[in-house]
């Protein structure tokens, strides 16, 4: 299952197309929709997902893709990494392919907790993340913060039970 973007793709790409520069990941690439606004800004970008299918997709779009548990086989570093993780708690009844998109571990952040430990190692100094989530995701500010990033919310979006949330982090 390839994720159809949603009001939270719409508000990264927004960022994405802003501040985007020099060499990028894009995290979870799926259909491609951040990769694809990247290149608009740069021609260096890499797209990355644990689901062969998004990574057989976006090759066909002409991007170059690797499949890839979060940064497990990725190599080198980037200048701006992007990510639309999935980061939503987990739910009673959710099938398994569903939940790979959405859920983000039992209280929502884990895989996030994961990423951002991970990416320390494949982020330039001056390099920066560029990062959706929902308020329902946890304290992510204090999960960046242990993981040694600072958070600098770009905008926030009001939807039925939840917030959107946009940020940009940077290495402390
Ligand atoms: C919410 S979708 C985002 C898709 C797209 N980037 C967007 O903005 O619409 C999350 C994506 O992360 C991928 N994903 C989930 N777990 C992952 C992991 N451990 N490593 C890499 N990608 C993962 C999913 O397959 C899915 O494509």
């Amino acid at each position: 299952m390839i994720y159809e973007p949603r009001e939270d793709s719409l508000l990264l790409e927004k960022y994405v197309k802003k501040l985007a520069q020099g060499k990028v990941l894009d995290m979870g690439t799926g259909s491609g929709i951040q990769a694809k606004a990247a290149l608009t800004k740069t021609k260096e970008v890499t797209a990355a997902d644990s689901n062969p299918e998004a990574v057989a997709y976006v090759k066909k779009l002409g991007i170059k893709a690797v499949q890839s548990d979060l940064f497990s086989n990725i190599k080198g570093k980037f200048d701006t990494i992007i990510f639309n993780p999935p980061y939503l708690p987990e739910a009673e009844g959710e099938d398994k392919e569903s939940q790979q998109i959405t859920t983000g571990g039992k209280q929502g952040y884990e895989l996030l907790e994961r990423f951002l430990k991970e990416a320390k190692a494949h982020l330039n100094p001056k390099g920066i993340i560029l990062l959706v989530y929902s308020s329902l995701t946890g304290n992510i500010e204090a999960v960046a913060k242990k993981q040694g990033f600072n958070v600098e919310v770009l905008e926030e979006q009001k939807m039925f039970f939840e917030r959107i949330i946009v940020s940009k982090l940077f290495p402390d």
